[in-house]
């Protein structure tokens, strides 16, 4: 069944989607090897009995009191079973992707010499071991080859931790590539015509495949690829500058932007076009996400925001209640993409099995449109 709500005065809302239990973890689009931790990222939500933030902090407390007497801890690694556990449990993955790109897992050491060149002098650079790159193939014309580079599968580090608690912000930018992007990137991909010579935001991009896919198929102008995690920002830079020669005229740049600090002058009022995927989840930003689209999205009858989310229980329509209070209109939107659905349908049903466990309240993203809707 297609929903399609229609748009009214300045919300349209006429989804209806089953609850039903928590679905499994990704890993990295490419990567072989499911998750054992089958839970959604929740900012406020308990694991076992305790929340992300107080693991963080145990696993951080541990590290501060061990650091003086273990130097192996000040590397950022350690050997404590009750500190691996709890750092697992936060380091939430899912299982499966939508699987909408040709795609496939490469060593870093396989990034071509200019490419590499690129990486030299960058703490994640090519000798490290922790990363993969995983090479895309867009379905649009020349079917350019898109790299993104990925932190393998449990490679969560207590530096993470540390920078997570000092910046105010999480770490699920850095376990995988979520499978909203995926299906954000795709749905980019396929309305290449509303980003021809657009100035692009992408808002908590993760590692940034839309945005990049984006920069390499569509013509926009200008395409900002941010979050708010500095460690994330770093993968965001390095994948754009190994990627460079595929972006032709389209000017592309990594940008540290964190929801709750003030925006530049020059950002407010400037974006044609906002993206974001599963950036709903974290009630706690909110206001402030809702408070950066309004300001840095243009005021014009033709910007909008594209948010991929899934319903994550009452997260998605928490947002949408907060969009309303910052005036701003929206439209939600179930069945966007016919490939994605009957893709979403299979699943449900059972008829595909690639995707077990498949959950439609957590896996599932739904569109919301956002605007100003104040020009009719
Ligand atoms: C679930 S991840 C999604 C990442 C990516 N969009 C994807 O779907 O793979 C949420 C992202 O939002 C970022 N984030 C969370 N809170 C933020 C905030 N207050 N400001 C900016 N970015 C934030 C995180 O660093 C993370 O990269």
């Amino acid at each position: 069944m297609h929903i399609r709500p229609r748009l009214n005065r300045c919300f349209s809302r006429k989804n209806k989607l089953n609850q039903t239990s928590r679905a499994p973890f990704p890993v990295p689009m490419g990567s072989s090897s499911p998750s054992p931790s089958p839970e959604p990222p929740q900012s406020s939500a308990p694991a076992d009995g305790a929340s992300n933030a107080s693991l963080r902090w145990h696993i951080l407390r541990r590290a501060l009191l061990s650091r003086s007497a273990s130097p192996r801890a000040s590397e950022g690694t350690s050997n404590d079973p009750q500190e691996k556990g709890d750092t697992n449990k936060i380091s939430r993955k899912t299982s499966r992707s939508f699987n909408l790109f040709e795609c496939h897992t490469v060593p870093i050491s396989q990034l071509n010499k200019s490419q590499g060149d690129s990486l030299n002098g960058n703490e994640n650079g090519v000798e490290c071991q922790r990363d993969v790159y995983v090479c895309y193939k867009l379905p649009c014309g020349g079917s350019p080859e898109l790299n993104v580079i990925y932190r393998r599968d449990d490679s969560l580090e207590l530096n993470d931790i540390e920078a997570s608690n000092r910046f105010n912000i999480d770490t699920t930018g850095l376990v995988c590539c979520w499978p909203s992007e995926e299906v954000l990137a795709f749905y980019c991909i396929n309305h290449s015509d509303m980003f021809r010579s657009k100035r692009v935001l992408e808002l908590g991009a993760g590692y940034g495949l839309a945005g990049l896919v984006i920069a390499a198929s569509v013509n926009a102008g200008e395409v900002v690829i941010s979050d708010g995690n500095p460690q994330v920002v770093g993968y965001i830079q390095q994948n754009i500058s190994i990627n460079a020669e595929t972006f032709g005229q389209t000017k592309v740049k990594p940008m540290t932007l964190h929801w709750d600090q003030e925006h530049a002058s020059d950002m407010l009022n400037s974006f044609d076009i906002i993206v974001a995927s599963d950036c709903t989840f974290f009630k706690q930003f909110h206001q402030s996400l809702a408070r950066t689209v309004k300001s840095l999205l243009k005021h014009s009858e033709t910007s909008q925001a594209i948010f991929l989310s899934p319903k994550r229980g009452d997260s998605l329509n928490k947002f949408l209640d907060i969009i309303k209070e910052y005036d701003l209109c929206y439209e939600l939107i179930e069945n966007y993409d016919p490939t994605v659905w009957n893709l979403h349908k299979s699943y449900l049903a059972g008829d595909d099995t690639s995707w077990p466990n498949y959950n439609e309240e957590h896996c599932y993203p739904l569109l919301v449109r956002i605007t100003f809707g104040d020009f009719v």
